[in-house]
């Protein structure tokens, strides 16, 4: 399964980056808007620092819109991969964009037949918005088994891409059923890293190697 850090924050995304489990960046307009930093500064510094795919999305509902500003992102680096929202000119931008060899993240996605629209309309990605559809008691992780299985039925290359991670048992049950990738808030990749028998057994090994004569 590939990471990707959920963040629009650069300091997060070069710790991730030096921690070398990184696989790509998601960005949206909330987390933009969160750094409190001008979109342009955001972008340059983070397309400078990422090699592998930075999804950044439009804001324009029109088509005219979205592919005039899916143009202008695509031309900042051969990373940039256009986010659209799963919504009718979404659709048909992202089918445009692919038939041009841009590549799409297909946002804002709740349904397994939204899922099959973008896959049609030759989405590199879909995400699958796990957390909230958890936040309204249902379970979003059978939305990502649903469309896993769905994409398998016809071979669809599409590929999942688990959102809305909220804490580490979305991660792991993402990687259990299959998602090509996670993208995971900086926290929560932090929290990945965590057990209380890891820390305590290296601490018995460093109070241990001590004893060791000549190493103290
Ligand atoms: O990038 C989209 C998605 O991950 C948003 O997550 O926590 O705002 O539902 P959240």
């Amino acid at each position: 399964m590939k990471f990707f850090v959920d963040t629009a924050v650069v300091d997060e995304i070069r710790t991730a980056l030096s921690w070398g489990i990184l696989d790509g960046v998601t960005t949206n307009p909330t987390l933009v808007a969160k750094t409190g930093r001008r979109f342009e500064d955001v972008k340059r510094e983070i397309l400078a620092l990422v090699k592998g795919p930075v999804s950044l999305e439009v804001t324009k509902m029109d088509f005219a819109g979205m592919m005039e500003q899916a143009h202008a992102l695509a031309a900042e680096g051969p990373q940039v991969v256009v986010k659209v929202p799963l919504t009718k000119e979404g659709i048909q931008a992202c089918k445009a964009l692919s038939d041009e060899g841009i590549r799409t993240n297909v946002t804002l996605c709740f349904s397994a037949n939204q899922a099959l629209l973008a896959a049609k309309a030759g989405a590199t990605y879909i995400s699958p918005f796990v957390g909230r559809l958890d936040d309204i008691s249902e379970d979003g992780m059978l939305l990502i088994g649903d469309i896993l299985q769905v994409y398998r039925n016809y071979g669809f290359q599409t590929q999942v891409l688990a959102a809305s991670i909220r804490h580490p048992v979305h991660v792991l049950q993402a990687a259990k059923l299959g998602a090509h990738v996670c993208t995971v808030p900086f926290k929560v990749l932090e929290q990945l890293f965590n057990h209380p028998l890891t820390d305590r057994g290296n601490e018995q090994f460093l109070k241990d190697w001590a004893k060791v004569p000549g190493q103290a």
